[in-house]
């Protein structure tokens, strides 16, 4: 493991910018938020951006405007606007896949053009749109029956990693604009509870299962999908034409689907250029369309397309993603912060930390550069988070008084859903309370005037000082929430940018599943020898005993 991890990346520009950046923080380590906001009367007003229907507050961030003068020449430094231009032209950034990384694509409008090898690649795009809002208006409106002639009443999601979280974020997310009378499960996990927990709450002639796999292979999700498929046929007297009625694939690969048993009609392609993480907007979001219906799900990708937008033509100083994304790396690689919170004040994202965890953590979480060096900095933070105001009542004491240093992002809505009495002021006073108490903190001098005493003082106090953005939106639509997820898929690219990293593959996953493979062979065949490591050894043999 790297442990000098402090430097700065090569280039000139760059190491200059590093280096200013790095005396900068000196000087800045010795202040205070509370210091910066009396100095400065109006930072609530000048640390401010907006995008589309995002407005973001940084103005509680340990920076000043010289800050975010040097992030932003580091970013220049690191080229950071040719980057992105040459993400959204379809080069090819994924260098070690030899691939596009064009998500960005799946949300233009119909109209738009975009050359990929010489072939405009929207209008397929849109051809399969359309084909989605088809069948999606069949489910909900009960022209498509199953086998037996029932309409569909529930939606079973089978899929893992970016096939699972966006469709399962999105779902939860968008559940106020859901068809009620349709149920939607997600199953992920390999482990059985996950596909006998929800099968066994269903009657499988009312049942659709959506198999999303870009590779339609990944182990969790074939053995979920053959359970289901073996489930369904014997539910159905073992007539095995009951699959086509009851089952449908999200994929890039056609040969693999077909070999499945599920037929071309059925199967909603996309492609290699998207990546699993950055999927949502594909054919992936089959199961939110259906959930919300055609016309929202355009909102979503309208929403999805404006941030991207913003992002391809702000300047760097205003632009949302860059912000963030810049100020991730002012905590990551100067103030040496580990992770990083993402806190909804909103039950409906309490799958949205979830979501960004594997958006960042599997795009950024990378120790070699583009060039195949291995990086001598950080890189991805942690990222973590749950849902306002649970998580006050339980890891929120740590980032108020522990010992690390925890930015955090409060992410709110103006508007409830849920209009319900007091609720939602009472949610949203928590929620302004939060990054101020962080901020500003209580001193030894407030908590004696409080008449705390003796050697009650210390533990009261608050040292304040921990940064946080702000992000407040109207109400959460599917248009706000496109927006939410763009900026953060920016930000993650604008952190790999600096970073010099390929954000968009994924290799440090398969080292554990070629292990897994062998091992699992060594179950299924107690008789073999184990030749692994003495500790793996041990644990096998128990498992074999005890199974
Ligand atoms: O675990 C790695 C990974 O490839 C993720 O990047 C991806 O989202 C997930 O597995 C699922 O992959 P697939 O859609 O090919 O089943």
């Amino acid at each position: 493991m790297n442990t000098n991890l402090t430097q700065k990346p090569h280039p000139t520009a760059v190491s200059q910018a590093w280096q200013a950046l790095e005396s900068h923080h000196q000087q800045m380590r010795q202040v205070h938020l509370r210091g910066l906001f009396a100095d400065d009367p109006l930072r609530g007003q000048r640390f401010t951006a907006e995008a589309g229907d995002i407005f973001l507050d940084y103005s509680k961030n340990i920076i000043t405007s010289e800050t975010m003068a040097l992030l932003v020449r580091l970013a220049e430094g690191c080229h950071l606007k040719q980057k992105v231009t040459a993400m959204f032209n379809g080069d090819v950034v994924n260098v070690t896949e030899q691939r596009a990384a064009l998500h960005t694509a799946l949300r233009m409008p119909e109209n738009a053009e975009l050359k990929l090898d010489g072939i405009n690649i929207i209008p397929a795009v849109h051809a399969v749109l359309r084909r989605m809002a088809v069948f999606s208006e069949q489910v909900r409106q009960g022209g498509w029956r199953g086998h037996t002639g029932k309409r569909v009443r529930n939606v079973v999601n089978i899929g893992i990693g970016g096939s699972d979280l966006g469709p399962v974020m999105a779902f939860e997310a968008l559940r106020h604009y859901s068809q009620r009378d349709l149920a939607f499960y997600f199953i992920s996990n390999v482990d059985g509870t996950d596909f006998q927990e929800v099968v066994s709450r269903l009657l499988a002639d009312e049942t659709l299962f959506v198999v999303c796999s870009k590779s339609f292979s990944t182990l969790e999700t074939m053995t979920n999908a053959q359970s289901a498929r073996q489930w369904l046929v014997e539910k159905m007297g073992n007539d095995e034409t009951a699959v086509a009625k009851h089952f449908v694939a999200v994929s890039t690969h056609a040969e693999a689907v077909a070999q499945f048993g599920i037929a071309p009609d059925n199967m909603f392609e996309f492609w290699d250029w998207v990546g699993g993480r950055y999927s949502l907007a594909s054919a992936i979001g089959l199961s939110t369309m259906i959930a919300i219906g055609p016309e929202h799900f355009y909102a979503l990708l309208a929403g999805l397309h404006t941030m991207d937008e913003h992002f391809r033509t702000a300047p760097l100083a205003e632009n949302l993603p860059v912000i963030l994304g810049l100020l991730t790396i002012w905590y990551n690689n100067f103030f040496g912060a580990q992770t990083l919170a993402v806190l909804p004040y909103d039950q409906y994202l309490k799958r949205f930390p979830a979501y960004i965890q594997q958006l960042s953590m599997e795009s950024n979480g990378k120790g070699v550069t583009v060039e195949g060096s291995p990086v001598n900095y950080q890189t991805s933070p942690i990222y973590w988070g749950e849902p306002g105001t649970n998580g006050q009542h339980s890891f929120f004491q740590l980032i108020h008084q522990g010992t690390k240093l925890v930015p955090c992002d409060f992410i709110g809505f103006c508007q409830s859903l849920n209009p319900l009495g007091k609720h939602h002021d009472l949610l949203m006073a928590n929620f302004f309370a939060q990054s101020e108490a962080l901020a500003f903190g209580k001193t030894e001098q407030e908590v004696k005037a409080d008449g705390v005493q003796g050697d009650l003082v210390a533990a009261h106090v608050f040292p304040g000082n921990r940064p946080s953005n702000t992000l407040l939106v109207k109400c959460l639509t599917p248009a706000t929430l496109g927006q939410l997820l763009a900026l953060y898929e920016h930000s993650v690219f604008t952190q790999g940018a600096v970073w010099n990293i390929n954000s968009f593959d994924q290799w440090g996953v398969e080292l554990g599943k070629v292990s897994a493979q062998r091992i699992f062979n060594e179950m299924q065949h107690p008789d073999l020898a184990l030749a692994h490591d003495n500790s793996t050894n041990g644990l096998i043999g128990r498992y074999r005993q005890l199974k």
